[in-house]
């Protein structure tokens, strides 16, 4: 099986990487500009711990809003279904940082991975740890078993800049009582959360307990089956914002991409597979790592329809 997936990949590799990218870099964050937009990978991690990978695999890029879906897996651990009081779960049929619905639903976000719905976790982490910041961090450093993993200054500089949009929804949330701290701390915490660096080897690992129910490849428990379920319930329906269907429609996979280019997806009890091409469509997804997953899970003939 491991051959055979093997194959299947770096087919899809090969056929993707010469496409010409219809898209574009995130250059509202001036960092993200100034990669080369030729960079191309993708690694398999099968959950028997085996992995392999092709092209620039073993090169970091920033997760971005990859990053929502692991601030998300820390709230669940800690809060449980509280959060849900203060978040939607339904797809929201919007860019990813559109202030559209929030005047219509009075501050709750549709969902924890649209912008707004990711600064309303920072802001819940915030509240119920001692150190936020400090606490993700230690959380992503055990699920990837990268233990000298930083925040990019650099990255998160860069956008807090330029994030005007994110300082207009988290003070429009705030105006309707659902942000509890101050914007700008909120915001900081946003900003460097989303600043995170890996490569396609190490995100493919680090999603890895979301494809064995909650549980790191070691046994280690993170959360349990049922909000492991749930999260991937979420990324199926709201992991790449208006174009959540058209994924689900082709790839058939949860997954969740981030505007540095990278998209990580899973199969439930089977493998994570972290893809990463800059070059962004106008919904904000990664135009080649789109066009890899739906080759992959076509020519695999698995998905989890
Ligand atoms: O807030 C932002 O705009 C970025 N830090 C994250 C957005 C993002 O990655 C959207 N994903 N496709």
């Amino acid at each position: 099986m491991n051959n055979t997936y093997k194959k299947t990949i770096e087919n899809a590799y090969n056929i993707t990487k010469p496409l010409k990218d219809q898209g574009e870099l995130a250059t509202y964050i001036p960092e993200l500009a100034n990669i080369n937009p030729s960079k191309f990978g993708v690694h398999m991690t099968k959950i028997d711990g085996t992995n392999f990978g092709f092209g620039d695999h073993l090169e970091k890029f920033s997760i971005q809003s990859i990053a929502k879906v692991l601030s998300l897996a820390l709230a669940v651990k800690f809060l449980g279904e509280r959060i849900w009081t203060r978040i939607d779960v339904e797809p929201s049929g919007t860019k990813f940082d559109s202030l559209l619905l929030l005047e219509t639903y009075k501050g709750i976000p549709r969902n924890p991975f649209v912008n707004s719905g990711a600064i309303v976790i920072c802001d819940i982490l915030m509240s119920h740890l001692e150190d936020a910041r400090k606490e993700f961090l230690e959380f992503v450093r055990e699920l990837s078993d990268i233990p000298d993993l930083q925040y990019s200054d650099k990255i998160a500089d860069s956008e807090k800049a330029t994030g005007y949009r994110n300082v207009a929804l988290c003070n429009f949330i705030k105006s309707f009582g659902n942000i509890k701290n101050e914007p700008a701390d909120v915001l900081d915490f946003y900003f460097d959360m989303c600043s995170l660096e890996m490569n396609c080897q190490q995100l493919a690992h680090t999603f890895s307990f979301l494809a064995n129910g909650g549980r790191k490849f070691d046994g280690t428990k993170i959360i349990s089956s049922s909000q492991s379920k749930r999260i991937n319930a979420l990324m199926l329906t709201c992991g790449f914002y208006d174009e959540s269907g058209e994924f689900a429609f082709k790839v058939g996979l949860p997954g969740k991409s981030g505007v540095g280019g990278g998209i990580v997806a899973l199969y439930p009890n089977n493998y994570t597979i972290a893809v990463w091409s800059p070059k962004l469509n106008k919904n904000g997804n990664s135009f080649k790592g789109m066009k890899l997953l739906e080759d992959v899970t076509t020519h695999s003939e698995m998905s989890i329809f």
